[in-house]
Order: structure tokens, then sequence, then C-alpha cells
């Protein structure tokens, strides 16, 4: 049976058609902070502590001041009790807080906004991960920190919407000098030459918990995932190209940009790492 959706705001529980943030609040005019999804089942969140890690990294990163991540942290609990979904996934959002608009902040007058949100998330989509997803190719448009969570994801959403307006599942960034950098919300990586390659970790992508674990699974496949740059070519020219996100864990892409990847099927290491993938997840072995 599907869980409620269970929504609490700035220190308490709130009907979900009932929540208001303030107009002047700094998430709504700049788009000033922070958010995280995490996936669980049932009440068991998967990788809690990786994502906790990014969060609490996102919220430094940004200066943002006066989070207390004790009372966010039991309230993700407590929220996931409530809800009592099979697939749960919990939508966190941290911002500045409310002031009159200026670029500039008070550091000392302002306290954050904190929405935490749980609700079913549906079932992930067979003939999706049987099948693949066609993906293309886009200008890699964000600023210099995407290694930050931030709410600011205007590159991603319009990438987004140019591939579902084409018929593709994902945008994949491609940066001014041609190196691939990730999915517009997905990690990647491809297998070329017998080896899994993703961009390294640093300021041009976000650090996936899904990839992080991936390494991790790969190694049990008696595969390493080796950061290193590649560029839309060789991306195109390899046996296989797959995405990582927690949203859908594990895809197989078959074409970028109408061109066919590998055979035109996920390929072995999509196959097998989703596999591996999906038994960590429902095992709760992160
Ligand atoms: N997005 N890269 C980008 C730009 C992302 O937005 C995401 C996730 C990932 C994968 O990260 P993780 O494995 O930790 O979910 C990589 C989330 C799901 C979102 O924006 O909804």
């Amino acid at each position: 049976m599907a869980g409620t959706e269970v929504l609490w705001l700035n220190g308490d529980f709130v009907a979900p058609g009932e929540a208001m943030v303030s107009v002047d609040d700094r998430g709504f005019l700049f788009g000033d902070g922070i958010y995280e999804v995490i996936g669980g089942v049932g009440e068991r969140l998967f990788a809690f502590d990786r994502h906790w890690r990014r969060l609490r990294r996102s919220v430094e990163q940004l200066d943002i001041v006066g989070v207390d991540f004790d009372q966010i942290e039991a309230t993700i609990r407590e929220a996931v009790r409530r809800a009592q979904c099979e697939l749960t996934v919990v939508y966190l959002q941290i911002t500045r807080g409310a002031a009159p608009r200026s670029h500039a902040w008070d550091p000392t007058g302002l306290t954050p906004t904190v929405l935490i949100r749980v609700r079913e998330e549906p079932q992930p989509d067979p003939a999706q991960a049987e099948q693949g997803v066609a993906c293309l190719t886009v200008p890699d448009l964000r600023w210099g920190r995407c290694d930050i969570k931030s709410l600011n994801l205007l590159p991603n959403v319009m990438a987004k919407q140019q591939a579902r307006t084409s018929g593709c599942y994902e945008a994949i960034f491609v940066g001014a000098d041609g190196i691939v950098t990730e999915g517009s919300s997905s990690s990647l990586a491809i297998v070329s030459g017998g080896e899994l390659w993703s961009h390294p970790n640093g300021p041009r992508i976000l650090p996936g918990v899904t990839r992080e674990l991936s390494t991790i699974l790969a190694a049990d496949l008696g595969l390493t995932l080796h950061e290193r740059q590649f560029d839309r070519a060789t991306m195109l020219a390899a046996d296989e190209v797959i995405l990582m996100a927690t949203s859908f864990d594990i895809l197989g892409v078959t074409s970028i940009d109408g061109q066919t990847i590998g055979t035109g099927r996920p390929g072995d290491v999509a196959r097998r790492l989703a596999e591996r993938f999906r038994r960590a997840f429902y095992g709760g072995e992160f």
C-alpha cells in the first residue's frame, strides 16, 4: 500500500496543501539554498550518511549558518515513520532564510528555511532498465561550483526539458572544452576498452552518491571505476554509457544524439551493476 505524503516546514508538520513560505525567502528570490534527495525502503534510508555528509558540506560551502542538523535528522526519521512508504523518497531543502530582497545578506539576521518532504517513490519501470534510454548532449552552461547541490538548477532544468521535448530521457552536459561532465540530474560513466571511466570529482560535477557506491559495487564485479576525463567522441564510441542517480539507480544509455551506443541495448556492465545495486538497495547494505 502506498504511503502518505508527510511535510515538515520550519518546525511543524503541516498538511501538504497548507505549507507556505515567505515571498521574501531567498530560495524563492535567488535560488539561495541547497537540497538533497534520499531514497529508501520503508523506514530504512539508503546511504543516509553519505547524503548527510554532502548536505552538510553544501551548507558550509554556501555559508548558510544556524542550521540545526540534529533536529533535521530526527525530523527526517520521524517523517519517514509517519509516511509509511514502500519505496521512500525524502526531499530536503534548506534556504538561507527570508529577508527584504538584497543580493548581500546580513550574516546575523537570518533564520534558514527548512523543508522536509517524504513521499512514495514510484516503482521503477522495468522496461526502462531492460531497454535502456536515449540521451542528447547539450553545452554545460552551469557555474563553476557544480559540486554544491544548490537550488540554482536553471541550466539543468532547461537541458532536461530539451531532452524531453526531443523524446530523450536525459541531457548530457559537454563543457566548452569538449569534456563530458554528467547528466542534467545524474552522474555518468562509460565503459571503454573494458574499463569504467567517470569524470573526476571536483567543481565540474556533483559528487553523486550513486556514483560513489557504484565505485564500491563495481569492485565486487571485478571492475575498477577510473576517474578520468573523456570527450563526446570517446563517449559516442564507448561500448557502454551508464547513468547513475538516486531517482532511478543505474540505467544503460542506448543512443546519444541519434547515434547508437554499443549494441543499442543496455550492456553487460550496466546490467550487472544495476543488479548488484538493487541487491544493495533492498538489502540495506549502505
Ligand atoms: N539529482 N548529478 C546531478 C547534476 C544531479 O542532480 C544528481 C542527482 C546526480 C546524482 O546524484 P545522487 O546519486 O547522489 O542522486 C548527479 C537528484 C536526484 C535531483 O536533482 O533530483
